[in-house]
C-alpha cells in the first residue's frame, strides 16, 4: 500500500496543474485502495466548457502531473479513465468520475521533466518580437506526441529561419509565417471580441480575476491580476471592464473591436503559435490530450519558453458544431465560422478530432506572481488520522 505521506505529495503534484481560468475542478477521494480523481461540473459552468472538455483537459494534466512524481518516489501509477459507465445520462453528462488510479511500487525514476513542474506557468506578458526558436527545441517540442504516443502537435511561426520545411507525419513547422501568425490572431481576436459582447463569457472570466492578494489567498483560485500580462494602467482599466453594463454601454462606441487588438499583437509577435489535437473526441481523448499537453508544456518551460494557451476560441468553436443549442446569436455564429476557416487555413484541424489547445510561445520575462492552488487538504477526502501523518512527514518529503 502507497504510504500516505507519498500519496499527499503525488496529489500536490498534481494540483501544480493548469486548468480553465484556474478553477481547479477536481477532487480527490481514497478508497481504501485506490484513489480516485473525480471533476466538479460546478466549478466551470461556462460556454467553453462544453460537454467538460476543457475540464478533461485539466484532468489529463493531473494525471500526468502525478505520474512524473510518483515515478520520483519509486510508484507506477496505473489509472482507469472512466469506469463507471452507467453514471453517463441520457443527457450525455458523464460521470464525475474520470479516474481511478493505482499504485505500484518501481524502481525510482527521475522524470528530465520533474523539475519544470513547479516551474511551469501561464506566461501572458509580450514576449520578445523576432526572437527564433531554436532547431534543438522545436525537434525536442514536436518529438512529444511520438514518444508518448498521444496525439498531434503543430508548429508555426519564427522557427528557426525562413526557409519552409516541409511537412512531417504530426509536425508542422512553416516558413511563411507571418501569414500563419496572422490568420491565428484574427481567430484569437474573434474569442477577445465575443469575451465582451457575450455576457456569459464576460462573467466567467471576470469571476475568476482576482484583484488583490488577499482576495487571491482567501479563493486560493482564479487569476490574479498581476498574472494577466497587463501594466498598471491597463490593469486598472482593465478592472472598469468586469462591469458588464458599462461594457454593453460602451460597445455601441466599437469597444468590443477595440480591444482584441492587445490579443492580435500578442500572437503576432509571439516567435511561434502551436496547437495539439487528439485523433478523436471522446471524453478519454480529452484526458489524454491534457496528458499531452501537460508535457509539451514542461517540456517548452525546460527549454526556457514562455507558453501562453490562448483557446477559448477553439472551445467556441467545438461548442458550435457540438451542441444543438449553443448560446450564441446568429451574428456570433458567422464569427466562430470565420475564426474556424482562419484555423483550418494554418493548421489541419479537422470536426471528427478533438482540439485540445491553441497556444503561443517565445521568450519573456519570469513571472513575479502566480496563480494559486487550494490545498491538498480542501480537495483530498481521505481518513483525517492519515493528514496528522501527512503534517508529521510532510518536511521530510520534497517535491
Ligand atoms: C483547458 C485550458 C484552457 C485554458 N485557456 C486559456 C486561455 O484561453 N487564455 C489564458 O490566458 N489562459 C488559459 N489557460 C490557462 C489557465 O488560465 C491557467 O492554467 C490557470 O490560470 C492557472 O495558472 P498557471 O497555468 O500559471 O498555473 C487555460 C488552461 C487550460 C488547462
Amino acid at each position: 500500500m502507497i504510504p500516505k505521506d507519498i500519496l499527499y505529495k503525488i496529489v500536490e503534484a498534481g494540483i501544480l496543474a493548469p486548468s480553465g481560468d484556474n478553477c481547479q475542478p477536481w477532487r480527490f477521494k481514497w478508497d481504501g485502495q485506490k484513489l480516485l480523481l473525480l471533476n466538479v461540473p460546478e466549478e466551470d459552468t461556462s460556454l467553453y466548457n462544453s460537454r467538460q472538455r476543457a475540464s478533461l483537459i485539466a484532468h489529463g494534466a493531473v494525471l500526468e502531473n502525478m505520474d512524473i512524481a510518483a515515478r520520483s518516489y519509486g510508484y507506477s501509477m496505473c489509472p482507469t479513465l472512466f469506469p463507471v459507465r452507467q453514471g453517463a445520462s441520457s443527457k450525455g453528462e458523464q460521470s464525475p468520475l474520470v479516474a481511478a488510479i493505482e499504485f505500484q511500487e518501481c524502481p525510482r525514476e527521475d522524470d528530465p521533466l520533474l523539475p519544470f513542474m513547479t516551474k511551469r506557468v501561464t506566461n501572458r506578458n509580450p514576449y520578445k518580437k523576432r526572437k527564433t526558436i531554436g532547431k534543438e527545441v522545436i525537434a525536442a517540442l514536436t518529438s512529444i506526441p511520438e514518444e508518448t504516443g498521444l496525439g498531434e502537435l503543430y508548429l508555426t511561426g519564427k522557427a528557426i529561419d525562413n526557409s519552409p520545411l516541409p511537412w512531417r507525419e504530426r509536425v508542422r513547422v512553416r516558413g511563411k509565417f507571418s501569414d500563419d501568425l496572422r490568420l491565428l490572431a484574427k481567430a484569437v481576436a474573434i474569442h477577445d471580441r465575443m469575451l465582451f459582447e457575450n455576457e456569459n463569457l464576460h462573467h466567467f472570466v471576470f469571476e475568476h480575476i482576482r484583484w488583490s492578494e488577499k482576495e487571491s489567498l482567501q479563493t486560493k483560485d482564479g487569476m490574479p491580476i498581476k498574472t494577466m500580462g497587463l501594466n498598471p494602467f491597463q490593469a486598472m482599466a482593465f478592472r472598469l471592464l468586469g462591469n458588464w453594463a458599462l461594457v454593453s454601454f460602451l460597445n455601441i462606441f466599437g469597444l468590443s473591436r477595440i480591444i482584441p487588438f492587445q490579443s492580435y499583437k500578442l500572437c503576432l509577435n509571439s516567435s511561434a503559435m502551436g496547437l495539439i489535437q487528439l485523433p478523436g473526441t471522446t471524453p478519454e481523448d480529452f484526458v489524454l490530450g491534457g496528458r499531452l499537453l501537460q508535457r509539451v508544456w514542461l517540456a517548452a518551460t525546460k527549454h526556457g519558453l514562455a507558453f501562453h494557451p490562448m483557446t477559448g476560441i477553439t472551445f467556441l468553436i467545438q461548442r458550435l458544431y457540438l451542441d444543438r443549442e449553443p448560446g450564441f446569436s446568429e451574428a456570433h455564429k458567422k464569427l466562430i465560422e470565420k475564426a474556424w476557416g482562419y484555423l483550418r487555413n494554418v493548421f489541419p484541424v479537422d470536426k471528427s478530432k478533438g482540439i485540445i489547445m491553441l497556444f503561443r510561445l517565445g521568450y519573456a520575462p519570469m513571472l513575479l506572481a502566480r496563480a494559486p492552488r487550494r490545498t491538498v487538504k480542501q480537495i483530498l477526502d481521505i481518513d483525517k488520522n492519515d493528514y496528522i501523518n501527512y503534517h508529521i512527514n510532510a518536511h521530510e518529503t520534497t517535491l
